[in-house]
């Protein structure tokens, strides 16, 4: 192992000092270090410093085609990295007043001061600005942007909890903080701002409900060009097979006994799976966006072939979620 990475704790005002001590100590030094945020842990670098930023893609083994979001020690950074054409103004101000610091990130064309690296050499650039209090306190005190990706290995699934941080980046990174589990669950929302028109670019918790009540909502064109690799349609994935499905039809499949369920909100037949996750058991969509990677995560370790997940209802967060599962079912394709 190239590091032995440790785990700080944040549970007491002592414990939370230090490490925010040492992680703004080796984001000086240009080193990555893994953060909670409110949404899933980043893995934070010196947004300014390519070499930095370099140390991120390593780490991750992350293709350098991938552009990061530049996450914000507060609202007055964002025109020194990104500008804001007059069309697109009170959308942007809309937005911000209304969603940052939050689950929200815009796409704007960017400021020179951005690395390239960063940005994989498009024009615009990816900004937001986290409501966790910890890793606020660390960005204030570092006090220039971090660029952040999700802390867990290219294509797998972004970690929620620091110890899955440390299954995924163990020995390579110096520290994760941990800031408890992740509020959210799942990735911000992208959009891209077209002058005073929004493209959704991921979804995420923030809903096109929401943001419908700010700007007009641009579709996707059949062919549009792929401007978030998040897009991409492998991604999100566990290593063992996933269908999405309902659990009825794989009743066959399940008779081997090594079929794991990924539940909505029940089970008509648990002794059929091999074991069995329910994201909510009210069926609240905000508490199985909350849990859905923890409980893949714990499905993908329990040794079964093949996860069967149940769709959700595809309304406000429960878009990013089926979302999130058609990708992880994508990639590990049968
Ligand atoms: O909630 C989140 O957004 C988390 C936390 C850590 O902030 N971060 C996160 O980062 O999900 P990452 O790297 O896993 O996903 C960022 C996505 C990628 O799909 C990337 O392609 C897209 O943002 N992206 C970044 N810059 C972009 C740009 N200029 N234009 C379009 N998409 C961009
Ligand atoms: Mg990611």
């Amino acid at each position: 192992m190239a590091f032995m990475t440790v785990c700080a704790s944040t549970h007491s005002a002592e414990a939370l000092a230090d490490a925010v001590d040492r992680a703004v100590a080796l984001l000086t030094a240009g080193e990555p270090v893994a953060l909670p945020t409110e949404t899933v842990y980043g893995l934070a670098a010196d947004a300014l410093r390519a070499e930095a930023v370099a140390r991120i893609f390593e780490a991750k083994e992350r293709p350098f085609f991938d552009p990061l979001i530049v996450h914000l020690p507060d609202v007055e950074w964002l025109e020194l990295v990104a500008s804001i054409p007059a069309k697109s103004r009170a959308l942007v101000d809309g937005l911000t007043m209304r969603f940052w610091p939050g689950p929200l990130t815009l796409v704007l064309p960017r400021k020179g001061i951005v690395p390239d690296i960063v940005t994989s050499g498009l024009e615009t650039v990816a900004v937001r600005m986290s409501a966790h209090p910890v890793f606020n306190e660390i960005a204030k005190l570092f006090g220039k942007p971090l660029a952040a990706p999700s802390a867990n290995r290219f294509g797998r699934i972004s970690p929620t909890t620091a110890a899955h941080v440390m299954s995924e980046l163990n020995g390579r990174i110096k520290l994760v903080v941990d800031g408890g589990p992740a509020a959210h669950g799942v990735e911000s929302t992208i959009v891209a701002v077209e002058g005073d028109a929004l493209r959704i670019l991921r979804s995420g918790p923030v809903s096109s409900e929401q943001l419908a009540e700010f700007g007009r909502i641009c579709r996707f064109e059949k062919g549009h060009k792929l401007e978030a690799p998040g897009q991409l349609e492998s991604h999100y994935a566990p290593r063992t097979p996933l269908k999405l499905q309902l659990p009825g039809a794989v009743s066959g499949e399940a008779a081997t006994g090594d079929v794991g369920l990924l539940a909505w909100s029940g089970v008509a037949e648990p002794h059929k799976f091999a074991c069995v996750e329910i994201l909510s058991p009210t069926a609240d969509l905000r508490e199985a966006a909350a849990t859905l990677f923890s409980k893949m995560r714990r499905l993908d370790e329990a040794s079964v072939r093949l996860i069967v997940a149940e769709p959700v209802p595809e309304r406000g967060l429960g878009v990013a979620i089926m979302d999130r599962l058609r990708r992880a079912a994508h990639s590990t394709a049968l």
